[in-house]
């Protein structure tokens, strides 16, 4: 699929500097680029916290170490690292327009020198080929909203394995999907068909999605337990099983339950954190989504009461249950 999509963006291109004035050309090579690079790249190289966070933590890790940077994107963190003091940076990026891109990037801010990109996954790189030697720091910003479905804990893994030093420094240190217990008609009405204009529409939760992506810190809802750990990470481990495990969750507040809301927490050296928490009102606005784990029916909840659910992983996706 990348390689159709590559030819169609080397022909889009072909075709727009033979015939610069064809308005159509520019148009097909910019959709063909869509397909390609997801747009949430740009919310992501703009958002401010990320950013920072990773930096402070490099500014601390990368002086005078090797880093390799998993997911190299437009070169920032690995600019970043340079920038700190690392010995050397090899960054990694496995869609080759973007290693391009990310190679002019690098130039333009004159770092051409001090960091060198891969276009290859990282999983296909290796210590006497792309890597001279193992490195002493891994940065990797892999993470998608619901933590795991970029395949952050196998690139980690394989990290470990093939490419870093024993005793490397891994930047973020842990990564956990936090959740809390989530009600409220505006929830209510994201995740279930009820009763609209009179009409029961209840048949149509036969296709309710298990999860949704929603930004919700400036949607109003009800916070019916405390914040806790769906899972955590500690990406300093050599290997992570899958997980599975019944939770007793304590319910705070009287409401309807529709379900859990998660959203991500990265540790990223013991001294930084960073967290899309969903109630931080407009400044916990963060290019991460938070996730809506939907129950199969809303819940009648009261302070005091337990639910008891069941959590799996599977190292790539997550799944909650209420357990009747
Ligand atoms: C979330 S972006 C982060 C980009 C940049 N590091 C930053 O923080 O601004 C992740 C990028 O890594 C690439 N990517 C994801 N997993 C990768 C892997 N295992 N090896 C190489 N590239 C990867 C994606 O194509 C994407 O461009």
């Amino acid at each position: 699929m990348q390689g159709q999509s590559k030819e169609a963006v080397e022909s889009f291109r072909l075709a727009a500097s033979l015939k610069p004035a064809l308005v159509e050309a520019h148009a097909n090579l910019r959709a063909a680029y869509n397909d390609m690079i997801p747009a949430w790249h740009f919310a992501m190289m703009n958002d401010k916290p990320r950013n920072g966070a990773y930096e402070a933590a490099l500014l601390r890790a990368a002086p005078g170490h090797r880093v390799l940077d998993i997911g190299t994107g437009t070169g920032l963190l690995a600019m970043i690292a340079a920038r700190a003091g690392a010995e050397s940076v090899v960054t990694c990026e496995s869609v080759a327009l973007i290693a391009e891109r990310a190679r002019e990037t690098i130039a333009l801010n004159g770092l051409s020198n001090r960091v060198r990109v891969i276009g290859q996954h990282s999983t296909e790189l290796a210590v006497g080929h792309e890597l001279s030697e193992r490195a002493h720091v891994l940065v990797t910003e892999t993470f998608s909203s619901d933590l795991l479905s970029e395949g952050v804990l196998s690139v980690v893994e394989h990290a470990h394995r093939e490419l870093l030093t024993a005793d490397a420094i891994v930047i973020p240190r842990a990564a956990a999907a936090r959740a809390y217990l989530i009600g409220g008609a505006e929830i209510e009405a994201m995740l279930f068909a009820g009763v609209s204009n009179g009409f029961d529409l209840s048949p149509f939760n036969a296709f309710a999605p298990p999860i949704l992506a929603a930004s919700l810190n400036n949607v109003a809802h009800d916070v019916l337990s405390d914040d806790f750990d769906l899972f955590c990470f500690d990406l300093t481990s050599k290997r992570f099983a899958v997980e599975s495990r019944i939770l007793d969750l304590s319910v705070t507040k009287d409401g309807v339950a529709a379900g859990l809301v998660q959203w991500i927490r990265l540790d990223l050296d013991g001294v930084g954190t960073y967290e899309n928490h969903p109630s931080l009102g407009p400044r916990g606005e963060s290019h991460w989504t938070q996730i809506l784990r939907r129950f199969s029916r809303p819940v009648r909840v009261a302070t005091g009461d337990v639910l008891r659910l069941s959590l799996r992983h599977d190292r790539r996706q997550m799944w909650v249950d209420l357990v009747e």
